[in-house]
């Protein structure tokens, strides 16, 4: 059984009520539930956090997975700590926008942690969750 953690960073949590005309109404467990329903077989870590130091703990824990998606949220613009962490180890990574980040401010269109990972969804919604796990367990990234 394939195991993929979903991490989702500051923020995130208020999913369903935060700017529902840019991120939907769909709050965090309802993301949750969607991509649970669409890979039964899944080993799934669905994970939020608002604090930088546990991200980065949860993404060394998923050093042994077969993969990795993240929305970062505000920290995918400036984190280098995060950038780091996912430089780090050598599994799927995949980077989740649910709004189309290139289309809003321009400080939104810069991404410190791109350079680490194997690719970017932005812009399909939550959509974006299920075409990255898609993405990992069809061995997409050509890892191992
Ligand atoms: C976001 C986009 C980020 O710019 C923002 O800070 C978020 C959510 C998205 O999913 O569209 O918190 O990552």
């Amino acid at each position: 059984m394939a195991r993929v953690f979903i991490l989702n960073g500051v923020n995130l949590g208020t999913l369903g009520t935060r700017r529902p005309e840019i991120y939907g109404t769909m709050t965090l467990d309802d993301i949750e539930k969607l991509v649970r329903n669409e890979f039964p077989d899944l080993d799934l870590e669905f994970r939020q956090t608002d604090f930088e130091g546990e991200m980065v703990g949860f993404v060394r824990e998923a050093a042994d997975s077969d993969g990795l998606v993240v929305n970062a949220g505000a920290w995918t613009h400036y984190s280098y700590a995060l950038h780091d962490a996912l430089e780090a180890i050598d599994v799927a990574k995949v980077e989740v926008h649910i709004s189309n980040v290139h289309g809003r401010e321009g400080w939104r269109r810069h991404s410190v942690i791109s350079p680490a990972v194997d690719a970017v969804v932005a812009g399909m919604g939550v959509f974006g969750y299920v075409a990255a796990v898609r993405y990992v367990l069809g061995g997409l990234s050509g890892r191992a």
